[in-house]
C-alpha cells in the first residue's frame, strides 16, 4: 500500500471552484482522507490496536464494555493471550463454525474481514488487555451459598477464586461477562458447539468441565456470584 498522497480536495472539488462551495470540499476530504487512511491501515498489518478496534466497536462497545442485545461479550480487561487464542480460533474456525452458533459465526465473519493477519490480531489483543475493565449489570435472584459451593469447588481452581482468571492455566476471566454470554458459552461447551475439535486444546478441557453443572439452576447460581466479585470490587 502506497503512502497515502495529500491531494487536498482532489476528486472531492466542486466543478464551479466558488470559494464558498471550495470550502466546504476541503473540509470534506480532510475527513474522507482520515476514513480512507484509516482503513487503508486496518488492510495492512501497520495498524495500531486501536485502529483495528474501531471495527469491533460496533458490537463490541467504544470502551469493549460489550452489548448484550447482540450477543457480544465485554472484552475490557481480558487475557491478552486468551483475546489472540479466540480470534485465531475464530479466523480458523476452531471456534464459530458449527452450524448451530449463530452468534459464534458472526463473530467468526467479523474476524476474516476486520483481522487481516496476526499482526493485527497481537495488536487488537493488546489493545483491548490494556482497556480498563467495565462493570456489568449483576444477574437477578441467584443462591449465593451454593453458588458459592459450586464455584469454588468446579471452576475456581481454573478460573481463580475470585473469577480473575488464571493466565498459567489458559482459564479466562469470567468477572465482567454477562450473565447470558456465560450461559450461552457454558451451554456451547456442553453441547459440543465449541470445544469440540481435536486441535482446540484448551476448548477441549472446559467442554469436559462444562458437564460438571447439573441444572440451569445450579449454572444461574454460579453466575449470580461470579457477578456478585464484579459487583463488590
Ligand atoms: C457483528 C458484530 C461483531 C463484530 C463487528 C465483532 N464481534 Fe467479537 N463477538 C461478537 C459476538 C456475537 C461474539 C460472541 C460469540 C459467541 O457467542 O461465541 C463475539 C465474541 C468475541 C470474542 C470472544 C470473547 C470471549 O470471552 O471468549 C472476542 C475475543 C471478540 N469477539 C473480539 C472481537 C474483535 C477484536 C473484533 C474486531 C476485530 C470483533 N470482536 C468484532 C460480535 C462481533
Amino acid at each position: 500500500m502506497p503512502p497515502a498522497e495529500n491531494k487536498q480536495g482532489a476528486g472531492f472539488q466542486a466543478p464551479t471552484g466558488e470559494i464558498e462551495v471550495s470550502m466546504r470540499p476541503s473540509r470534506m476530504s480532510r475527513s474522507a482522507a482520515c476514513l480512507m487512511a484509516c482503513l487503508a491501515s486496518v488492510g495492512t498489518s501497520a495498524a495500531t490496536g486501536q485502529q483495528v478496534y474501531a471495527t469491533c466497536a460496533a458490537c463490541h462497545g467504544a470502551r469493549a464494555e460489550g452489548n448484550p442485545g447482540l450477543g457480544a461479550p465485554a472484552l475490557a480487561g481480558q487475557q491478552v493471550a486468551y483475546l489472540q487464542r479466540q480470534l485465531l480460533n475464530f479466523r480458523t474456525g476452531l471456534r464459530g463454525s458449527h452450524k448451530d452458533d449463530t452468534y459464534g459465526a458472526q463473530m467468526r465473519a467479523a474476524s476474516q474481514v476486520a483481522l487481516p493477519d496476526e499482526k493485527a490480531i497481537a495488536a487488537v489483543a493488546t489493545y483491548i488487555a490494556a482497556l480498563p475493565r467495565t462493570d456489568v449489570k449483576p444477574a437477578g435472584k441467584f443462591d449465593a451459598r451454593n453458588g458459592n459451593n459450586l464455584y469454588q469447588g468446579k471452576c475456581g481452581a481454573g478460573h481463580g477464586g475470585q473469577a480473575e482468571g488464571n493466565e498459567a492455566l489458559s482459564a479466562p476471566r469470567l468477572a465482567g461477562l454477562d450473565a447470558a454470554y456465560i450461559k450461552r458459552q457454558h451451554r456451547n461447551f456442553g453441547k459440543g458447539l465449541r470445544g469440540a475439535q481435536p486441535q482446540d486444546r484448551y476448548g477441549k478441557q472446559m467442554a469436559l468441565m462444562a458437564t460438571t453443572l447439573g441444572s440451569e439452576r445450579e449454572l444461574d447460581d454460579v453466575i449470580g456470584y461470579i457477578q456478585a466479585f464484579e459487583a463488590a470490587r
